[in-house]
């Protein structure tokens, strides 16, 4: 699904991302952690052509940058980040919000009909939403606002899904509410791979098989999540004592303040 061969990124001579070789194969779902300006939204902009990388590879979706049409990619990919949350129309309604997604533009500039039509009303329904049609984005919660930016997302039935901390702000019902729908997504047939950014390991369901993790631009680890998020791992990966312990299948992170 996605391969990256020695690719690094230097913006306004700083280097922002730095030799990162990485590959997520059909079937997988991976969690991105680190801290703030360790370069995750940087990479997944790389991936989703949004970016372009100083040096390296990018290979996604079978197509190999610099040899492939980046706007017809990028309708195979689905995202949802601050970025996008920045761009869009405060006064446009939910459903024209999401009806955008299946021509990947903000606002619409292109002929559609009822088949685009019903394809936001399915959408809508499957993520719980129908009763926000019609509604100004602006008066949607930011938990509402986060599940019309997924649908808008999910309408053009991408082949991979990028997250980019999809529950910032949300409560913990909301929150379980994405995940949920996330899980449901994964379990259906032609369900996309999903990259899903998070600095909260509460997130990190079991679907979330593979977990990558970057500091300073470079690629800290990455592997099976249950390999990865240990305790000595984290402790290593964060400079600081950290503990990870598990409640049921959730991981737990928190501070290791036994030394004071
Ligand atoms: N165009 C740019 N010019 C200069 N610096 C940039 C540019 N884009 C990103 N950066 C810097 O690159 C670093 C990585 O940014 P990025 O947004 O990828 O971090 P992040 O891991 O997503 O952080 P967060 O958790 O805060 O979202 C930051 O220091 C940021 O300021
Ligand atoms: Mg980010």
């Amino acid at each position: 699904m996605i391969k990256l061969t020695n690719v690094s990124m230097v913006r306004d001579s700083k280097q922002i991302l730095s030799d990162i070789n990485w590959r997520v194969e059909q079937g997988q779902h991976w969690v991105l952690m680190g801290l703030n300006g360790s370069g995750k939204s940087s990479l997944l902009n790389i991936i989703s052509g949004q970016q372009w990388p100083t040096t390296g590879n990018v290979e996604v979706l079978g197509e190999r940058f610099g040899k492939t049409k980046i706007p017809d990619l990028r309708k195979r990919i689905g995202w949802v980040g601050s970025v996008l949350n920045a761009k869009i129309n405060q006064f446009d309604t939910t459903d024209r919000i999401i009806l955008s997604g299946i021509f990947n533009s903000i606002g619409i500039y292109q002929d559609y009909g009822q088949e685009e039509l019903d394809r936001v009303d399915k959408v809508m329904k499957q993520l719980n939403i129908s009763h926000l049609k019609g509604r100004k984005y602006l008066t949607c919660s930011q938990g509402q606002q986060q599940l019309v930016l997924i649908a808008r997302s999910l309408i053009s039935n991408p082949e991979l899904l990028i997250l980019d901390e999809p529950c910032n702000g949300l409560d913990i019902f909301a929150t379980e509410q994405i995940l949920d729908q996330v899980a449901h997504l994964i379990n259906q047939k032609n369900a996309p791979t999903v990259l899903y950014v998070t600095h909260q390991a509460s997130e990190i369901t079991p679907m979330f098989d593979h977990t990558l993790l970057l500091k300073d631009g470079l690629i800290f680890d990455q592997g099976e999540t249950n390999r990865v998020l240990t305790t000595e791992n984290l402790t290593k990966f964060y400079g600081h004592s950290v503990k990870v312990d598990k409640y049921g299948n959730r991981y737990l992170v928190y501070l290791d303040r036994s030394n004071g």
